[in-house]
């Protein structure tokens, strides 16, 4: 007999690692769903998704208090006292101020520098490949899903390559620290990189108001955020963790779940090698899949209702993207890669509306380079016997594979 709704606990980790059932019975029993015991309502069909996405007013972003989790305990807190006190900007404000923030952004990220930066990530890309391909296996993760984004957007802060493992350091301790469930050793591991962090930045932030180059931290920090006004120290310290935090992960974990699925599924690659055109469109199909940012939290500000289903101010609301992306509404055949799906990109992965993504040329560019380069170089990529389990990190909003073991043929 099947499973009923209440045979799920949201929380629980089995249900994390796969949940894909789970979402089909939200879509079709509950598509606005009460965690039992909770004041969450979670939205797993795609439309309810992007309406609500789009009503700031209702369901608001400034969800920052409700996930700083605990207090730090005495010895971190002492550690954040002389660090830089953070400010608020972005992905946790609402319009009118996040517009500010928004428009600066946009013009650091603009689709020009992004297309410019192809043959950049090109040379990334046969780098790390170069690192590892003489030994015929690697772990993917740690070779190259999380060193091309790191490199990417390292380059892009400016930040010396032989600096770039801190980059690594201080995005695990956001995401850490966000994820509140560090024991108090490591929650003071976690201050230390974060101020460590904030003292790296301010230096290279007065560094480019001297002299700046052509690099975002130079477009961000010299550009008037507000007439007459460029962003303070704490605002520019603000919006750069959140480049590092929002980046990193989610890109490694795109890239990774892509390739499992593609060495599980020979069709599909193949569909690939015959066309290396498609690969644009099977980043899409991936992204659809895969959805590192499997939901985001949103702050219900008045009584309201989705689908006749009352919600209270104050609930939490939990866009579920990676459900929107398997509606059934939209794509046919939904838990099935198809690479050449007509409408891989009508995916949520980016989020909609106000807060959509503005990595998502980046990001994508990334991947669509690191498919590309990575057919190119290697054949015959199969998963390493005996050495993988393939699990998730175990977290609400974030989904990626910890490991991936793999071997392969150089190209002739
Ligand atoms: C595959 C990779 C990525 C995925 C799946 C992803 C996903 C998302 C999603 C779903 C949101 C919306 C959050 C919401 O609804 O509240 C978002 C926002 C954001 N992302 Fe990404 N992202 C990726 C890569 C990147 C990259 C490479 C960067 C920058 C280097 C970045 C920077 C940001 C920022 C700053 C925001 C906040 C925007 C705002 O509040 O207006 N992301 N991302």
């Amino acid at each position: 007999m099947g499973k009923n709704l209440a045979d799920y606990d949201f929380f629980d980790p089995e249900v994390i690692e796969s949940p894909y059932e789970f979402y089909q019975l939200l879509r079709s029993q509950a598509p606005v769903y009460q965690l039992p015991g909770t004041n969450i309502f979670m939205l797993s069909r795609w439309e309810d998704i992007r309406r609500a996405a789009k009503d700031t007013a209702t369901f608001s972003n400034d969800f920052i208090h409700l996930l700083k989790g605990p207090e730090p305990c005495a010895e971190a807190a002492d550690i954040y006292a002389g660090g830089i006190e953070p400010v608020d900007t972005l992905l946790t404000m609402d319009p009118p101020r996040h517009k500010t923030y928004r428009s600066l952004i946009n013009k650091v990220f603009s689709a020009g520098r992004v297309e410019k930066m192809r043959p950049y990530m090109e040379r990334i890309v046969d780098e790390l490949i170069d690192s590892f391909i003489d030994r015929g296996e690697c772990e993917f993760v740690h070779d190259f899903a999380t060193p091309l984004p790191v490199y990417v957007i390292g380059d892009q802060l400016g930040v010396p390559r032989s600096d770039l493992r801190k980059i690594k350091a201080w995005s695990d301790a956001f995401a850490s620290r966000l994820g509140g469930m560090a024991s108090p050793e490591e929650e003071v591991e976690n201050a230390r990189l974060i101020v460590e962090y904030q003292r790296y930045m301010a230096e290279v932030v007065e560094d480019r108001r001297a002299s700046p180059r052509d690099d975002m931290i130079s477009d961000l920090v010299n550009i008037e955020i507000e007439e007459g006004r460029q962003m303070s120290l704490q605002e520019a310290i603000s919006m750069i963790e959140q480049l590092l935090v929002a980046g990193n992960e989610t890109t490694t974990s795109a890239l990774t779940g892509g390739l499992l699925s593609l060495i599980q599924l020979s069709d599909q690659l193949q569909t690939l090698l015959e066309d290396p055109g498609m690969i644009d469109n099977a980043v899409e199909e991936i992204l659809r899949l895969e959805t590192p940012s499997a939901g985001l939290w949103r702050v219900v500000t008045r009584d309201t209702e989705i689908q006749g289903v009352a919600i209270p101010k104050d609930s939490l609301l939990m866009l579920r993207y990676a459900s929107g992306n398997r509606d059934e509404r939209v794509f046919s055949d939904p838990e099935n890669m198809d690479v050449c799906r007509h409408n891989a990109d009508d995916n949520i992965a980016f989020g909609y509306g106000t807060h959509f993504c503005p990595g998502a040329m980046l990001a994508r560019k990334e991947m669509q380079v690191a498919y590309a380069g990575l057919l190119r170089r290697l054949t015959n990529i199969q998963l390493a016997p005996g050495k993988n389990d393939l699990t998730h990190w175990p977290n609400v909003v974030l989904r990626g594979l910890k490991e991936l073991h793999i071997t392969f043929d150089r190209k002739a």
